[in-house]
């Protein structure tokens, strides 16, 4: 099965992952899949090398979209490859990323990953050390992801995001949590998404807080650990 949360920011948000009973019962049939800010490709050295010791000792592959702390150097470093219908950078045998705009065939269901998004604090971060501008996405990047949303008829039962569409961020999300509306170019593109996909389900993570969108059946993951088709907790 396919299980799904949110950013984990290296060591700094796994306890929903270490203190998770069902996750700790998973086999190597199973998949943990991290919707961005995984944190895990960072540094090169010991931090790395101990958060991704942590992952690739479990029997299930970790599968992550990026988000917009990540080290985009280091992530584009990695060689690409194809993995069950789309491109991914192969960290560790058990760590994958899941590249912007692919769709993935995972366990019989089809699923759509875009990464990136926006950082508000950047200004306070410093470019090729805490900050890369790759941290938003690129036009041939939301070329080739509607590119091969359409291969699919614009059809998938997933989609898996670090932002969601800006519409969502200005109204729903902003209506209950408040958020900075600053001009996101993942967030406007994934309006493009909302627009023209059809799909069972949207997760995303990115504000740090967990929320239920029912009429855009989107769901905003940050502590939770969810089911990917059932959608319940676990
Ligand atoms: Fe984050």
């Amino acid at each position: 099965m396919i299980y799904i949360t949110g950013d984990t920011h290296g060591f700094n948000d796994i306890d929903k992952l270490v203190l998770n009973k069902t996750l700790a019962s998973l086999t190597k049939e199973d998949y943990l899949l991290i919707t961005g800010d995984f944190g895990g490709v960072w540094d090169v050295g010991m931090h790395d090398e101990d958060i991704l010791d942590y992952y690739s000792k479990k029997p299930y592959a970790t599968l992550f979209i990026d988000g917009n702390h990540e080290n985009f150097d280091l992530l584009n470093s990695y060689p690409v490859e194809m993995w069950n219908g789309g491109k991914i950078h192969r960290v560790t045998d058990k760590v994958f990323h899941l590249m912007r705009g692919q769709v993935f065939n995972i366990e019989g269901s089809s699923i759509f990953t875009f990464g990136g998004g926006l950082s508000i604090d950047k200004a306070y971060r410093t470019i090729g050390i805490s900050w890369w501008p790759e941290e938003e996405p690129s036009e041939e990047e939301c070329a080739e992801a509607m590119e091969n949303l359409e291969k699919n008829g614009f059809l998938v039962d997933y989609i898996v995001t670090h932002a969601a569409p800006e519409s969502i961020v200005r109204n729903e999300i902003n209506n209950s949590h408040r958020l900075l509306c600053l001009d996101c170019k993942a967030e406007m593109f994934l309006d493009k998404v909302l627009e023209k996909a059809v799909y069972r389900h949207w997760y995303c993570g990115h504000y740090h807080f967990d929320m239920d969108i029912p009429n855009h059946r989107l769901s905003v993951l940050y502590q939770s650990v969810l089911e990917i088709k059932s959608g319940s907790k676990v």
